[in-house]
């Protein structure tokens, strides 16, 4: 009896840990700032714009479009607003 509590508790504790780690952000993506991130990805296919280019609002639409253009994740298109606004 004792043994299947501590067989069930430690399968439990693995799974919650495999779960965990599965589903965190990459590393690789974490450790870009936006800055980096549009600096790699805005120029694949043209010239990039200066943040100041458009205003606030206006990157919000672009970069929506360009995140799937570009293939980004959520969380790098957000950084990339993030840079491109905090430059503005
Ligand atoms: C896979 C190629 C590709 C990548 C990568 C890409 N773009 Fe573009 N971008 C385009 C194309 C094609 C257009 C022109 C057609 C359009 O507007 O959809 C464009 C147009 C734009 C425009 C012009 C909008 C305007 O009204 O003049 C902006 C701004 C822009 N991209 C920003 C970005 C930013 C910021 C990134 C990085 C997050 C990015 N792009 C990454 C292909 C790309």
């Amino acid at each position: 009896m004792k043994n299947r509590i501590l067989y069930t508790t430690t399968v439990m504790f693995i799974a919650v840990v495999i779960l965990q780690v599965s589903c965190a952000t990459p590393k690789y993506v974490t450790e870009k700032s936006g800055a980096q991130l549009w600096g790699e990805s805005c120029v694949r296919c043209h010239n990039i714009a200066s943040p100041a280019t458009f205003s606030d609002v206006q990157w919000d639409v672009a970069v929506k479009h360009m995140e799937f253009r570009a293939q980004l994740t959520k969380e790098e298109a957000e950084k990339i607003v993030e840079f491109l606004k905090s430059a503005n």
